[in-house]
């Protein structure tokens, strides 16, 4: 069999994709500490408590892990409720302890990308409504700009907003269809309602928007995006117009709204969309975070999620916990759609729950192999960051949905390096992809993944 390589370009990047509440640990001025006490919220009653101890020693730890596993760039958070623990309020020790995070990965010659907004808020926020209403612009662009001021000699690629839509939904929407048994997915404040779903989703945007010019107001040279979670959409029966047409509403509102809003300025509604100046081109490039494929089928008792019921394909590979199916085609396809943009493109996210690592090797030979093919087409693909580094608190589900290249346990915080860690290393290392790697971490592909 032919010796197959695939090179990278020379100034990829390869990182891992972390968020700040899921990884630092007690962080009791967060809604999502709040939240977490409250019964049947979190999977088997769990808790974060000290999650990956990065408000502690463990930060060090990973940064070495990091380093071990070749990673030229990382992607993290930094939480609003420890800079801004109360209104108005800063608090400079959390501001410095977030410039030593920064300085020491810069200083192993890993790039940073730094999330303003991942999922949570501070309490106060949201006892305030938090994004239900326009109030909580000004108090956001507050702290971005804050945030900037202060960390904009060591970061000049930013993420204003996590997933937008993922967002909304999970917190306004999906608590009404849960059908007795807990849903996997239900978010803070946990809440069911289309309209206030889609008036989050369009708050959420404007703060974008007013965070991007925030940004480039302090810091002119700096690389503003979203961390865009598209979903890949296909019919459950391929001939079924009515299987396509939800889809196509689906996709408007789950996919095209964040597209439609950082490119042309046009926050799409239900009924016609609005258009908003400050949101035109606020988009620098497109994070993209892609994790499975679900199929659609028309379902006219489900108005609330226009009529199209999510199922998972009987004959796909699914991960851990039901997670989703597993489908590499699906980011090649994907970032043949954004890359019609013209932005230069990063996968923010991209990877999936596997406690025994036995389908992780296959997945980022997979899913890699179609990132070089889109890079091969000409999408301006800059850089990989997986989900995630080590094991994290994976929010509703707790520590069920182990996501990490390293393995950890919570309790000891001893960490183990998980074979695709050892992986992915190999390829950051080299920047690049051959049959060598597939031979030794996924023999199960030989034979196949290169071909066509
Ligand atoms: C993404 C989230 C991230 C993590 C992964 C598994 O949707 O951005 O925080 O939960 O899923």
């Amino acid at each position: 069999m032919a010796e197959v390589t695939l090179y990278f370009p020379e100034d990829f990047k390869w990182g891992c994709a972390t968020a700040a509440y899921q990884t630092e640990g007690d962080n009791p001025n967060s809604e999502w500490w709040a939240w977490e006490q409250g019964e049947g919220h979190i999977a088997d009653g769990q808790k974060s408590g000290q999650a990956c101890d990065w408000w502690g020693d463990g930060f060090l730890t990973d940064l070495d892990w990091m380093a071990r596993l070749n990673n030229n760039a990382h992607r993290l958070g930094v939480e609003w409720s420890r800079i801004e623990p109360q209104e108005g309020t800063f608090d400079d020790a959390a501001i410095d302890r977030y410039r030593f995070m920064l300085k020491s990965m810069c200083e192993r010659g890993i790039e940073p990308m730094v999330t303003l907004h991942h999922f949570s808020n501070p309490i106060w926020i949201a006892e305030r409504g938090g994004w239900e209403t326009p109030d909580i612009l000004p108090l956001f662009e507050r702290f971005v700009s804050k945030v900037v001021e202060s960390l904009k000699d060591l970061c000049s690629l930013w993420i204003t907003i996590n997933e937008p839509t993922i967002y909304a939904v999970v917190g306004y929407l999906l608590a009404g269809l849960q059908d007795g048994e807990r849903h996997p997915l239900i978010f803070p404040p946990g809440k069911s309602d289309l309209w206030l779903t889609l008036a989050v989703l369009e708050n959420i945007l404007l703060g974008h928007g007013g965070a991007y010019h925030a940004i480039h107001r302090l810091q002119p040279e700096a690389r503003v995006g979203i961390a865009h979670n598209m979903q890949m959409l296909d019919p459950l029966h391929p001939h079924s117009l009515l299987d396509r047409l939800v889809i196509a509403l689906q996709d408007r509102l789950m996919n095209q709204s964040v597209l439609a809003a950082q490119l042309p300025g046009r926050i799409p509604r239900l009924f016609g969309s609005r258009r908003v100046r400050a949101l035109r081109d606020s988009c620098d490039f497109i994070g993209l975070n892609y994790y499975s494929r679900e199929l659609v089928v028309f379902d006219r008792k489900s108005p609330q999620t226009l009529f199209g019921r999510r199922v998972q394909n009987p004959d796909g590979e699914i991960s851990d916990g039901s997670y989703g199916e597993v489908y590499p085609r699906g980011l090649y396809r994907l970032l043949k759609r954004v890359g019609r943009y013209g932005k230069p493109i990063f996968i923010t996210e991209n990877g999936l729950p596997d406690h025994d690592d036995d389908r992780r090797p296959a997945f980022l030979i997979n899913h890699l192999k179609q990132v070089w093919h889109a890079i091969n087409e000409n999408v301006p693909v800059k850089g990989y960051y997986h989900w995630t580094l080590t094991d994290n608190f994976e929010w509703a589900e707790g520590w069920n949905l182990r996501f990490g290249l390293v393995e950890l346990d919570p309790a000891t915080q001893k960490r183990t390096l998980r074979k695709s860690g050892e992986l992915y290393s190999e390829i950051g290392k080299a920047n690049l992809l051959n049959t060598d790697m597939v031979r030794r971490y996924a023999p199960e592909l030989m034979g196949t993944v290169f071909k066509g």
